[in-house]
């Protein structure tokens, strides 16, 4: 072969295996990720947010203890509904107040002795009591007694029949004074007011509503239900035992 043809045999060649190499680096190499036309932008992986699970809100057993039941600290003693037995004597502890000392129901005492030494630390005043427990036959007197002053139709709208007043269940309790409602318009009948559901005390008889509970406003009669049912009727804004349990109105007697 001259060599002439030799020179260019070996450079065809030589430039045919370049061009391989060149051809087999470009098929190897990783395509460019081109998204497709149309494409949308992948999102981003993240945790998917739990969907919340509705916190059920918790219902209050209205009827996990008796209203029926005298010995019950939810009974509901009103004009249509005389405690049965009418002469019923709750257990009864001592109870030492400013100026005296008297009796209710253990629970009633102890929540209510808690309260005052509260009041007392809070403010460095002090209530005291004018009627906690009443037997049957205590209210027999306080009661003719209301007659004799006022006459029966205004003595009923202050004063409970024998077997029908919360003093003989031992859980009502009279602070500071028995006559003047006045007394819920000044700060310690204020306090009272807006505190006593925290020791498991309501203000039985609110103003306004005789035609439910059957009595005029007493911002001093205070009965004791237990913690959870004060603060249940404090938090809901129902302000009688007739309302929350839906128990007819007491504006009078029926028997
Ligand atoms: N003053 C209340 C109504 C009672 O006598 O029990
Ligand atoms: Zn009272």
């Amino acid at each position: 072969m001259p060599r002439g043809v030799r020179i260019a045999a070996i450079a065809g060649a030589a430039a045919i295996v370049v061009i391989l190499v060149v051809i087999v680096i470009v098929l190897l190499a990783p395509s460019p990720r081109t998204a497709p036309s149309g494409a949308t932008t992948p999102r981003p992986t993240t945790t998917p947010t739990p969907t919340p699970t509705p916190t059920p809100t918790p219902t209050f057993d209205k009827a996990q203890f008796s209203i029926d039941d005298p010995g019950s600290d939810w009974v509901v003693v009103d004009k249509a509904r005389p405690l049965n037995p009418k002469n019923y004597v709750p257990p009864l502890a001592s109870l030492a107040f400013p100026g005296g000392k008297g009796q209710m129901r253990p629970e009633a005492a102890s929540a209510l002795q808690q309260l005052f030494a509260d009041y007392t630390a809070q403010t460095g005043d002090h209530y005291t009591v004018v009627s906690p427990y009443r037997s049957y036959s205590t209210q027999v007197s306080v009661y003719n007694g209301w007659v004799a002053k006022l006459g029966q139709t205004q003595a009923d709208r202050q004063s409970a029949r024998p077997g029908t007043s919360e003093h003989q269940t031992g859980l009502a309790v009279d602070i500071d004074t028995a006559v003047s409602q006045s007394f819920g318009a000044t700060p310690p009948g204020q306090w009272l007011a807006a505190n006593s559901y925290r020791y498991g005390f309501i203000l039985r008889y609110p103003d306004g509503l005789e035609a439910v509970t059957g009595y005029e406003y007493e911002p001093w009669h205070f009965r004791y239900v237990g913690v959870a049912l004060a603060t249940e009727m404090h938090d809901t804004g129902i302000q009688t035992l007739e309302q929350f349990f839906g128990l007819p109105s007491a504006p009078d007697y029926t028997g």
